[in-house]
């Protein structure tokens, strides 16, 4: 373990996770480390879990504030939503326990895109940052930290907590060395300078966190593997999706308004975006690289079968099977791969730049084409809204992917108006289901609508979609986005109170 931490002052601070739990306080404000189920602190959240459950048995309650770069995973989140140690979660979960606490209303979260996290803790929007607790792969004779498999908030933890836990963590690969890319030109306006990446594989800043000695109080050995849940095998609705991705794409490079290569990839979160790129693995394009978040399996694939010739992101999501894959060849992805901050992987500036091809998971889209990635039935959160919103409007072409139906037939995920609005119709391109794609530029309300119901809807749902656009195109109070109020969100009611969009 010594052979992790080649600094002599921070190998005198190891002590146990128990040991350093104990530094952490009531009501503090804890950044942690982790962005998907890759490069969570493994030891001290379980050590402070304990803390809150002999708080509580001594009626003597403990929460603290919880900030990480994005979902984590049941040791972090699980542990400490578990035992109702979390006063305020945020931006990203997707944890079943920590989801259920915030729709029971035992816990405050708020859903923030993942590039603002930053600079609004630089403003000091959530009060002071008390500690942080950031695992690392390896600490250097001079004390430069090496991060793991995410990079997240980490270095805005680092800079901006007052105490600094770390977790070293000997089963992440020695081979991430060098891979990431921390820039430190970041500042609020009026100082705030251009981000200077024009093409993905741009290196702008160092391949460590920096951190004062001084301020770290505790350095916790650990040799626990990441986890992150497997990806459902892909099925024939999400290679119908793939293939309508693909052909747009085909047309959109004979069309002359993308290069053979494609612009560089955003794919989120999920399952379906997951299986667009085992698509892209099988389709005609060479060459291609990514600026995304996350880099999950379909992503790992891709460059592996050579058609991705570089990715950059934020961290690994990453199935245990393709973690393995992953650390037993790490030194030939380093010069494949680039991790960054999560303010750099989703810079609006950067995205805009580069002109992205975004396409992102939801929950359900409206006949005019505005999204709900995070809210079923408009109340009850799913997981938030992650990077899709810093993504979604700065792309070169937006596009939004999803099955037609859920639930086993009983809800369309195509609804006469979402009952939750993450993008607005002016931040959606396309929306595919396996029925087909729906390519929205440049067309009005109404056309839009009836190219949704044509072209995604569920053949079941078809029919109550256009007698609702009908009904609402003859009385609605205005004919250009054509609503009947009292009836447009019937459809979840009708759910909720039924279990069944269906009449
Ligand atoms: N109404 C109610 N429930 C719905 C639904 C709808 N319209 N659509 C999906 N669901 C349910 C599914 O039934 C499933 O529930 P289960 O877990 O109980 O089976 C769950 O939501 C997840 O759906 P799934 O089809 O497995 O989708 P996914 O894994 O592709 O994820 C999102 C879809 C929307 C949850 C996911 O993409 C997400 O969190 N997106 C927002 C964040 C984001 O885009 N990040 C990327 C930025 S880089």
């Amino acid at each position: 373990m010594t052979g992790r931490i080649r600094n002599r002052e921070l190998a005198a601070k190891v002590m146990d996770a128990d040991a350093a739990a104990s530094l952490i306080s009531s009501g503090d404000n804890v950044g942690m480390s982790g962005f998907t189920g890759a490069g969570y602190p493994k030891e001290v959240p379980g050590a402070l879990a304990k803390r809150v459950a002999m708080a509580e048995e001594r009626g003597d309650p403990m929460k603290v504030g919880l900030w990480t770069g994005a979902s984590t995973a049941p040791e972090l989140d699980g542990a400490l939503a578990e035992v109702e140690g979390i006063e305020m979660r945020l931006p990203y979960q997707s944890d079943p326990v920590t989801r259920a606490k915030i729709n029971d209303g035992r816990m405050d979260y708020t859903d923030i895109h993942l590039s603002h996290v930053a600079q609004r803790v630089w403003q000091g929007v959530f009060g002071e940052l008390d500690v942080a607790v950031v695992e690392v792969s390896g600490v250097t004779e001079e004390g430069r930290l090496i991060p793991s498999s995410s990079v997240g908030n980490n270095k805005t933890w680092l800079e901006q907590a007052d105490r600094v836990i770390l977790e070293v963590n000997a089963w992440q690969s020695e081979h991430l060395e060098g891979m990431h890319d921390v820039y430190y030109g970041t500042a609020l306006p009026p100082r705030r300078m251009p981000v200077p990446i024009t093409r993905p594989e741009d290196r702008i800043g160092v391949p460590y966190l920096e951190c004062p000695a001084e301020k770290i109080i505790a350095v916790v050995p650990t040799e626990a593997p990441d986890r992150n849940s497997a990806f459902s095998p892909v099925d024939g609705t999400s290679q119908r999706i793939a293939g309508h991705v693909l052909d747009f794409f085909d047309s959109e490079v004979r069309a002359g308004r993308l290069p053979g290569e494609l612009l560089p990839l955003q794919s989120g979160v999920g399952n379906v975006a997951n299986a667009v790129l085992a698509g892209l693995r099988d389709g005609p394009f060479d060459g291609m690289t990514a600026y995304t978040e996350v880099i999950q399996d379909g992503m790992l694939d891709l460059i592996e079968s050579g058609k991705l010739r570089m990715a950059s992101a934020t961290a690994f999501s990453l199935s245990s099977a393709a973690v393995d894959r992953f650390n037993r060849n790490a030194a030939d992805f380093r010069d494949r791969i680039i991790l960054r901050p999560q303010e750099i992987s989703n810079h609006p500036e950067v995205v805009r730049r580069l002109g992205c091809l975004a396409m992102n998971g939801i929950v359900e889209a409206d006949l005019y084409g505005n999204i709900n990635s995070t809210h079923l039935m408009g109340s009850r959160i799913q997981n938030g809204i992650g990077g899709s919103g810093d993504f979604a409007r700065n792309a070169h072409v937006s596009i939004f992917v999803t099955p037609s139906v859920a639930k086993g037939g009983a809800i369309s995920t195509i609804v006469p108006m979402v009952s939750h609005v993450d993008h607005t119709e002016h931040d959606v391109d396309v929306i595919v289901t396996e029925q087909g794609l729906a390519d929205l530029r440049g067309l009005s309300p109404r056309r839009r609508a009836e190219l949704v119901i044509d072209r995604c809807a569920h053949p079941d749902f078809r029919p109550m979609l256009r007698d609702y656009l009908e009904r609402a195109t003859e009385s609605a109070y205005g004919k250009h986005t054509p609503h009947l109020l009292g009836e447009a969100l019937s459809w979840h009611q009708r759910f909720v109170e039924s279990g069944t969009m269906r009449p």
